[in-house]
């Protein structure tokens, strides 16, 4: 369902377990959301390096860590301390009438062409910033 101005009716605010992450569909994808103590975080849950699942990295200080190959993103702004440009995508996440509505993020372009992308085979075209 979606309503607000681009931003999808992700369920009841009750439904998300403090302390972790919940996974979600929004519009056919896959969304990790987190519920801490520091925040609400969205996060598409594909790791930009080869997919695997945020929602079951490790959360620590404000990131978060894919459990595959340690690559660890900001929870707040999907920046990697990792590879380079890679990023996780950020979902704009907002509390209203007692549910969670998130907004997808823009489309992103691709790298240019002297980038050495062979490194990174989850979705290139739309994994840079
Ligand atoms: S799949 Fe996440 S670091 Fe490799």
């Amino acid at each position: 369902m979606m309503s607000m101005e681009g931003f999808f009716d992700a369920g009841p605010i009750d439904a998300f377990p403090h302390g972790s992450a919940r996974v979600v569909l929004v519009d056919n994808v896959r969304v990790a959301v987190f519920r801490l103590d520091s925040g609400w975080y969205a996060l598409r849950d594909a790791c930009p390096h080869m997919g695997s699942s945020l929602a079951q990295g490790r959360v620590r200080d404000g990131r978060v860590t894919c459990r595959w190959h340690d690559w660890s993103f900001d929870l707040a702004t999907g920046t990697s301390d990792s590879k380079r440009k890679a990023c996780a995508r950020v979902y704009e996440l907002r509390t209203h009438d007692d549910h969670i509505w998130l907004k997808p993020p823009p489309p992103v372009g691709r790298p240019s062409d002297d980038e050495d992308d062979e490194w990174m085979t989850a979705d290139p075209d739309t994994w840079f910033r």
